[in-house]
Formats: C-alpha cells, sequence, structure tokens
C-alpha cells in the first residue's frame, strides 16, 4: 500500500457526507439516511416536518438534537447555535457520527 493510497482511505473516514443513521426518539424509530438523501427527506416519511426553503436559510425545519454530532451546512443558525451543536436544519445539514439522536 502506497503513501498515497493511506491518505486517501483516512480522507474517506473523515467523510462526513456518508450515510448515517437517524433516530426519532419521541417516534420512537430510526431511519438510515443515505448520502443521496437529505434529513428532511428521510424524517418527512416517518412524520410531517415544517419546511419553506429547503436550502438551509428559513429555519422553518430547525429541529432539537438529543445526541450526536452536526455537521453544520445552513446559514440560518449562528454560530453560537453551531457551537451548542443542540439544533440542526433538518433539510442541509447532516451527521458527523454514525448516529444522529433528534427529538421528534
Ligand atoms: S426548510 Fe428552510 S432551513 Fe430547512
Amino acid at each position: 500500500m502506497s503513501a498515497s493510497s493511506e491518505q486517501v482511505e483516512g480522507a474517506a473516514d473523515l467523510d462526513v457526507r456518508g450515510p448515517f443513521t437517524v433516530v426519532l426518539r419521541r417516534s420512537g424509530t430510526s431511519r438510515p439516511v443515505p448520502a443521496d438523501r437529505s434529513l428532511l427527506e428521510v424524517v418527512e416519511e416517518v412524520l410531517p416536518v415544517p419546511f419553506t426553503c429547503r436550502e438551509g436559510t428559513c429555519g422553518s425545519c430547525v429541529s432539537t438534537v438529543l445526541e450526536g454530532v452536526v455537521d453544520y451546512r445552513n446559514t440560518v443558525l449562528s454560530p453560537r447555535a453551531k457551537a451548542k451543536g443542540a439544533r440542526i436544519a433538518l433539510c442541509v445539514d447532516r451527521s458527523v457520527t454514525p448516529e444522529l439522536v433528534l427529538d421528534l
């Protein structure tokens, strides 16, 4: 194995765009979130979620995070809110951790 292929494998480990599992604590269910689908799309299969923009700008889909680390991509939450990690925009944000637990 060459040094360059090791670097590529290491980069893959840090790829936060990959799939993860969302646990909807109050709904008592979990769902896989594939890399090519948004968290909002997956959650909408379980329960209705308010949304307007689907671009991370309006805030209507923002929900509460109970466990896990969010990969922030939205522009609606403040840097302070993102540092706390307790809120997530379902339409664009993803998960750094393999599992994300939401208060839904
Ligand atoms: S729908 Fe607007 S921020 Fe998610």
